[in-house]
Formats: C-alpha cells, structure tokens, sequence
C-alpha cells in the first residue's frame, strides 16, 4: 500500500476512538491519511488528535471558505486512492444510500470515483432493521465495498450482537485487498454485476445438537463450501446472508454473518432472512437431535451406559421450498453422498421441492469434507450436469454465475 492515498471518512459514534489506530496503522504501511469528520465524529473524538496521527489539516465543514479555497470537496476526493468510512452508522449509511450531500463527509462520497470500504458500526437491532438493510443491499449493488461489522459485545451493557466496528487489522486487510486490485472505476462496477440489487441467502456448516450442557452431536462438514458461495455471491453484486453453524472459518467479505449452533435456530435465522431472490443450502444440518437436553452434565455411573433418544430435525430446505410467496425464485440444495450420488440427488430434488441440487461424493476416498475441491453433478428440472473437478471457490462462483442467468431469465420471461 506504499505510497497509496486514503481519505477516512469518520462518522459519529462510540467506536470512532478505534479510527486513530487505524490511521497509526494506515500510516506505518506508508499510506498517507486525510480524513473528514462529520460533526457528530467531533463529539466522540477530536480533530486535534486526529490531525496529530495524521500530519495533514482535518476537515469537518463543508462551508468553511478557507478550506474551500484551499483544497476543495472535488480536490479531496480526486486525491485519494481509496476512500474509508469508518465507523459509518446507520444514519450515514441512510444518506450514502439516498445520495445526499449536505454535509463535508456526504459531499466527498457524491464526488467520488475510486472504491469506497465501509466499516459500519451501531447497535445489533440498527444493523438487523430493515431500513439498513435495504440501504446496505443498495450499495452493496453500487459496488460500495464492506468490511464488517463483527458480532459480539457492544459499547451499552448486556448488549451483543452483529455490529462491533471490524477490527482495525480487518479493515486494513480489506483496503490492502481493495488496493491490489487493479482500480475499477466505481460506476462500472455499478452496473456490471450480475446478481446486483439480488438478496442471495446461504446456509452453510455442520449445525451442533446439544447431548448435555457440554456434549453435542456433530458432523465433518467444514463450512468451506457454503462460505465459497456466499463470498461468491457477494462479488457477483448480491447482498448476501450466510446462516452458519460452527465453522472454524473468517467470515467472507462484505457477507451479513448470522451464527447459530442447532438446526432449529438454523431454520428461524433462514425464516427471518427472507425474503430472498435464491436460497442455496449447502448446511450440513443434522437429521436428528436428542429428544432431551438435562440442564446438568450426564454423570457416568457404574454398569450403565446411557441410551440418547433422537428425534428428527425440521428439514430446512424442504421448509422453504414449499410453494409460497417468500420462496425464494430460486432453490438449490445440495446432496452430499457417498454412493449412487446422481440417482440419489434426483429423488432429493423432487421429494424436498427443491430447484436444483448439487451432488456430490463426499466419500472418504473423494476427499470433499474438510478439502479445497469439490465434483459437482448439478441437477435440475432439465437434467444432469457433470461439472468437473473444481476448488470450491471455482463451484462457487459457477453456481452463483449460473443463478444470475437463471434470476435473469426468469425476469426476461416475465416481461
Ligand atoms: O442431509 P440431506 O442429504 O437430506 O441434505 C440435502 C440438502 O438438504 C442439503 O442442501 C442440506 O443443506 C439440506 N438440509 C436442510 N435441513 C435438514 C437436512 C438437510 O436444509 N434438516
């Protein structure tokens, strides 16, 4: 990133202290940082401080004539590389969607032609309304790039969720990322890609099934290819929300991430994320959980070996499948098998209602679980596909390729 120029937008909340490492950062990669307050930022932090990391003049006014004369709103945004809003709050994520322009920060963004990295930052319920998910599918299909926000505790008390600001290595990444890609102009991105303004929802991972408070049923799915899709949806435009089960892995970019650990809260994150245009689900959901779960850890007595009741799990895909108004246009699941793959995945198709299913052997020989590739036989009203052998980020991006065709068709044939 040597070398490389970046404007910091700073909005007004709580995690907006976490900017002045970020600049520190920035600035020992030899980036140079300009950045711009709103004038709610300045209540949380100060532009002295801000100004001190960064070595350069700190702009909060749009109508300071002095500024104006000096460097301008346009010369502010030609003179940068990347652009960073951090932390960007619901309202200002609000008005970049509306496209307003009414203060310092607003201006820059309407004026700017090089990739813009978002770090959003506010409280779980702001982050999960769906005014701010609306504004977020908006840019995402802007081509407006994100980096968060992570889950976990927030600033008030007893409060977590999706919404803590990416941590300041995170967004570096992200940047150094946006930065290595050769520049394309913000507005071509805009309308080239081909699942944007689409809502694309993924489930991914193995789901746990509590025994006791210390034990659960599980499985070897790795998560690798479910989060493959998501991160490939997000790149083809979609605003994407990837439902997973634990998985050992980061979260894809720009993706919104709900966790959950067992099949039933898998099912109620997937009802809640609808509507969405297609729903792919590559989760390996166990099929059974124990019929109880005692609230005490399950002691080991003398000559007796306990017996775990299961009862079956609800069967997620074949849940929203069924014909209704919020079934997504398009279904795909996948069938992972280790034998009779093909002829199985067809009869899974039709008994759970699905669109497509992509099959594939996850035989011990096959090395599907836990690897980077995958065969997939992809199967649908018209057939069979073989695909050949790809990495699971190439499957990835063919499927979320073939459901922007298949999105397009639909829309063409409507018309
Ligand atoms: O486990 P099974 O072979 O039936 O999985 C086939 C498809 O159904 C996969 O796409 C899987 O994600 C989905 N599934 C589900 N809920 C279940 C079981 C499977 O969504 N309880």
């Amino acid at each position: 990133m040597k070398q490389q120029r970046i404007l910091l937008l700073i909005g007004g909340g709580i995690a907006a202290y976490k900017c002045l490492d970020l600049i520190r950062r920035l600035r020992e990669e030899g980036v140079s940082v300009r950045a711009v307050m709103t004038r709610a930022a300045t209540q949380f932090i100060t532009p002295l401080s801000v100004g001190a990391l960064t070595n350069e003049k700190v702009f909060t006014d749009l109508f300071d004539l002095n500024d104006e004369q000096e460097i301008g709103h346009i010369r502010l945004s030609r003179e940068a590389d990347l652009l960073i809003v951090a932390p960007a709050t619901a309202d200002f994520l609000a008005k970049m969607a509306g496209g307003h322009a009414d203060d310092l920060a607003s201006t820059v963004l309407m004026a700017i032609d090089k990739p813009v990295l978002v770090a959003p930052a506010m409280n779980p319920r702001m982050w999960l309304h769906p005014a701010t998910r609306r504004n977020v599918a908006q840019l995402e299909a802007d081509g407006i790039r994100f980096v968060g926000p992570n889950t976990g505790e927030m600033a008030e008390r007893n409060e977590a969720g999706p919404g803590r600001l990416a941590e300041v290595p995170e967004i570096i990444a992200a940047a150094k990322a946006i930065l290595a890609k050769p520049a394309t102009p913000l507005r071509s991105v805009r309308s080239k890609a081909p699942l944007a303004g689409r809502h694309v929802l993924v489930t991914s991972g193995p789901t746990h099934e509590p025994i006791d408070p210390v034990r659960y049923i599980a499985n070897r799915s790795s998560g690798k290819q479910g989060h493959a899709i998501a991160a490939a949806a997000a790149a083809l435009g979609a605003r994407v929300t990837l439902v997973t089960g634990p998985v050992a892995l980061p979260d894809p970019q720009g993706v919104d991430v709900v966790r959950v650990e067992t099949a039933a809260e898998m099912l109620a994150a997937v009802t809640q994320g609808l509507p969405a245009d297609v729903g792919v689900f590559a989760a390996a959901v166990a099929d059974w959980r124990p019929a109880a779960t005692p609230k005490e850890k399950i002691k080991k007595a003398k000559d007796e070996t306990p017996a775990i009741a299961l009862v079956e799990n609800p069967d997620i895909l074949a849940a929203i499948a069924k014909p209704g108004a919020r079934r997504p246009s398009l279904v795909i699941g996948f069938a992972a098998e280790t034998r009779d793959v093909v002829a199985y995945a067809k009869k899974k198709r039709e008994a759970k209602g699905a669109d497509w299913i992509a099959a594939n052997d996850v035989s011990p020989k096959s090395g599907v679980f836990g690897g980077d590739a995958n065969t997939v036989h992809l199967v649908t009203a018209s057939g069979v596909e073989d695909w050949p052998k790809l990495t699971k980020d190439e499957v990835a991006e063919r499927l979320m390729r073939r459901a922007a065709e298949f999105l397009k068709q639909s829309a063409a044939a409507a018309e």
